[in-house]
């Protein structure tokens, strides 16, 4: 997306919108193999799904390798004018508990490009404690809302939401 890079740093962590620096086999790993919105989703599709969105990746730095190791991501699908689609968010499994996804979330909803939007969506299966501390809720009036929906759309198993 063309929009300007921006980076937030806390406590030798930074979260970035530079696609240059996304690992894509730590998010793809992820995506395909541990998430339960995206099982076998296929590389090419998560390759694209990263050119076509505004992404935030996660970072810790490391002092043995010099350089930064992602550690968790998002990603939003938006205009930046009116609408937002956030999807794909995960921190990896030993950097949980220690708030670097609600610092993400802060993050995404600070970023300059996605201010004054009429509407921010996102689905979840269990994280709505993580939304609601800032201010998403459930759909107020659903039955304005349709879907088209691919049960399984990577194959027996996978699954959409
Ligand atoms: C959800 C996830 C990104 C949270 O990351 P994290 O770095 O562990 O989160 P934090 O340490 O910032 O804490 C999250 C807060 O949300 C709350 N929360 C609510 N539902 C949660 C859930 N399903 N998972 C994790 N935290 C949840 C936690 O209790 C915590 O609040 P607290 O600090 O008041 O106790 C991470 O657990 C993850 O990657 N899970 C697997 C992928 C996933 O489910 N992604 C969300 C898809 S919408």
């Amino acid at each position: 997306m063309d929009v300007q890079p921006v980076e937030y740093r806390r406590d030798g962590f930074e979260i970035s919108t530079d696609p240059r620096h996304l690992d894509i086999d730590v998010i793809f790993n992820f995506l395909a193999h541990d998430s339960y919105w995206a099982k076998n989703i296929p590389l090419e599709i998560v390759q694209k799904s990263i050119r076509n969105s505004l992404c935030f990746g996660v970072y810790a730095d490391s002092s043995e390798t010099d350089h930064r190791v992602q550690v968790g991501f998002a990603r939003v699908m938006t205009d930046c004018a009116t609408f937002a689609y956030l999807a794909d968010v995960f921190i990896l499994p030993e950097f949980r508990g220690r708030g670097l996804g609600k610092w993400l979330v802060e993050c995404i909803l600070a970023h300059p490009d996605l201010q004054h939007l009429r509407s921010f969506m996102l689905a979840t299966s269990d994280a709505h404690g993580l939304y609601a501390g800032f201010g998403f809720k459930p759909l107020a009036q659903p039955e304005k809302f349709m879907q088209k929906r691919v049960e399984n759309p990577y194959g027996p198993g996978s699954a959409a939401r």
